[in-house]
Parts: structure tokens; sequence; C-alpha cells
């Protein structure tokens, strides 16, 4: 079911990079889900998932979106502006929240290019400073540029100090301090680990990994081989994840 939204106000972060702030009544929703979102293209209603970067008790939905080359409705969302409008599932879903993962020390969040959005959305709550004494968010792009929320991904690393890493991991282009390579390989070589200065381990540790599929399947048969297993419903474990496409 849909339900009319109304973009307010929207930031670029470069020309196909962009997040949405939409005025919407959906119902309550928890930090790690996504709406659809939808736009008549062709007199068709083309509609995708879209994660929340809002916490869930902030008045205005935040979505962070990449304009997919040759992409049915992401270049048509670039071409909003305040005041348009849009369509809005009345409902948010998704399983890729703190709810299901369980107890530990150690809350591993690895992320490509959009994908930190729900990580962000989790990171604005109390619950993950609540349960994890450390959390580490590994977040993955092509080229500085793309780096979305620095800012307040930087002033989360002050505020917390040891308690969280911030690493982010630039593919296409050398900057300082970031790591140069993807996160799977930056995994493999022990980068992550040296760079956050904790082992992960089924003992103490939950990963939750977004985004590119490639890295998800990557990421995941490498804690697999560490003794790491998919969180399930029946079976409780250590890789939460969500696929982006
Ligand atoms: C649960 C879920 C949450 C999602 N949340 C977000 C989000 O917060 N922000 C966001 O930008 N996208 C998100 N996506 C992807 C989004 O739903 C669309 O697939 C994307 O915007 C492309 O739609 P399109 O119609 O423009 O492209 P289509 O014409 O549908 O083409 C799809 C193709 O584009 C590529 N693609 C799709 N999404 C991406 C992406 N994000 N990065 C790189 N390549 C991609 C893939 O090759 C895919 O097969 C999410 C997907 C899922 C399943
Ligand atoms: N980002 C841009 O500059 C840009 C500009 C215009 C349009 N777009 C559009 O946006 C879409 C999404 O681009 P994006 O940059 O957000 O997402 P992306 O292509 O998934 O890249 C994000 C990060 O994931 C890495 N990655 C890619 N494949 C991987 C794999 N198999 N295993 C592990 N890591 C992997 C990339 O490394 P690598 O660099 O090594 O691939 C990069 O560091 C593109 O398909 C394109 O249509 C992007």
């Amino acid at each position: 079911m849909w339900t009319q939204g109304k973009v307010v106000k929207r930031i670029d972060w470069n020309d196909e990079l962009f997040s949405l702030f939409i005025e919407a009544h959906i119902g309550d929703f928890t930090a790690g889900q996504f709406v659809k979102l939808g736009l008549d293209i062709d007199g068709k209603r083309v509609g995708r998932a879209y994660s929340l970067v809002n916490a869930p008790d902030s008045p205005l939905l935040e979505v962070l979106l990449i304009s997919v080359e040759d992409g049915k409705l992401s270049p048509a969302l670039n071409q909003l502006q305040p005041g348009d409008n849009l369509n809005v599932s009345a409902k948010a879903s998704g399983f890729m929240t703190l709810d299901w993962v369980p107890e530990a020390s150690h809350l591993w969040l690895m992320a490509t290019g959009t994908a930190i959005g729900p990580f962000i959305s989790m990171l604005r709550t109390q619950e993950p400073w609540q349960r994890f004494k450390q959390i580490v968010l590994v977040y993955g792009v092509r080229l500085a540029a793309d780096l979305a929320y620095e800012q307040e991904l930087r002033s989360l690393a002050t505020k917390y100090g040891e308690r969280f890493t911030y690493i982010a991991s630039i593919t296409r282009e050398s900057v300082a301090g970031a790591l140069t390579c993807r996160i799977p390989d930056a995994l493999q070589q022990g980068l992550l680990e040296k760079r956050a200065e904790l082992t992960i381990s089924p003992e103490h540790s939950q990963v939750m990994l977004c985004g590119n599929p490639a890295m998800i399947a990557d990421t995941q048969s490498q804690l697999t081989a560490r003794g790491l297993t998919k969180n399930m419903k029946r079976k409780p474990g250590h890789i939460s994840m969500e696929r982006y496409w």
C-alpha cells in the first residue's frame, strides 16, 4: 500500500549521490528497515526499496541514494526537488535490525556505498551504544567524494573515543588515513582488525553486512572460515546481512 510523500529537502553529496528528506506518514519502524519509494514512469508505477537513514523518532524520512547508470527509478529520483511529490510504502519492512542480533561484546558494521544508510540510522539510536562495548564501522566506496555523512561519523568517533572505530576504505584513489582495498581483502589481510585493535571471533563478535552482494558473499565466506555463522530466526549466529541487488 502506498501513501503520498513530499520531498522537503535534499543534500547533494556529489552529482550522483544524494539524500532526500521526505514528509510522509508511515507507521513506526526500527532502525535498519527500508521503505519503498515509487514514481509513475511512462504510465507505470516503478517502486524500489530504500533504507531509512533517519532515527525512528525523527519527524522526516531520510534516504541516501545513488543514481544507478541506466537505472529505471534512481535517475528519476535524482531529479526530485523540494516540493515534489512521490509515493512511499505505508509501512517499513526488513530484518536487518538490531532486534535480530544476539548479544556480543563487539559490533562490526560493514557497508559499501549507500548501504551506510541503515547503519547510520542505528548509530543515531541509543541501542547499539547501550548493548555493545565496541563498535566498528567499515565504509567502502570508490572515491573520497562518495563518502556521505563523513562529518557525522567523525563526530561519533570523537564523542565515543575508543568505543567507536570508523574505517573508510576508498578503492579508486589513495587518501590519507583510509584503507585502499575492498572490504573482503582488508579483512583477509587483517587490516580491519589491526585498525580496530580487535579480533573477530564467534565468542565476541556480531557482524552486519550491507550493500554490494559480491562484497557480502566474499566477506561472509571469510567470516564463515573463522567459525562465524549466519544469523537465522531459529538458529542465532553471528552474521546479519542485506543485499541491495
Ligand atoms: C532492502 C534494500 C534496500 C535498499 N536500499 C537502498 C538505499 O538505501 N539506497 C540506494 O541507493 N539503493 C538502495 N537499494 C537499491 C534500490 O532498491 C534500487 O535497486 C536502485 O536504486 C536501482 O534502481 P533503478 O530502478 O534505478 O535500477 P534498475 O533499473 O532496477 O537496475 C538495477 C541494477 O542496478 C544495480 N544497482 C542497484 N542498486 C545499486 C546500488 N545501490 N549501488 C550499485 N548498483 C546498484 C544492480 O546492478 C541492479 O541489478 C536497496 C535495495 C534493497 C533490496
Ligand atoms: N561511485 C561513483 O563514482 C558513481 C558515479 C556515477 C554512477 N555510479 C553508479 O552507482 C552505482 C553504484 O556505485 P557505488 O560506487 O555506490 O557502489 P559499488 O560499485 O558497489 O562500489 C562501492 C564499493 O564496493 C566495492 N566493491 C565493488 N565490487 C566489490 C566486490 N566484488 N567485493 C568487494 N567490494 C566490492 C567497490 O570497489 P571497486 O572500486 O574496487 O569496484 C567500492 O569500494 C554504479 O553501478 C553506477 O551505476 C557511481
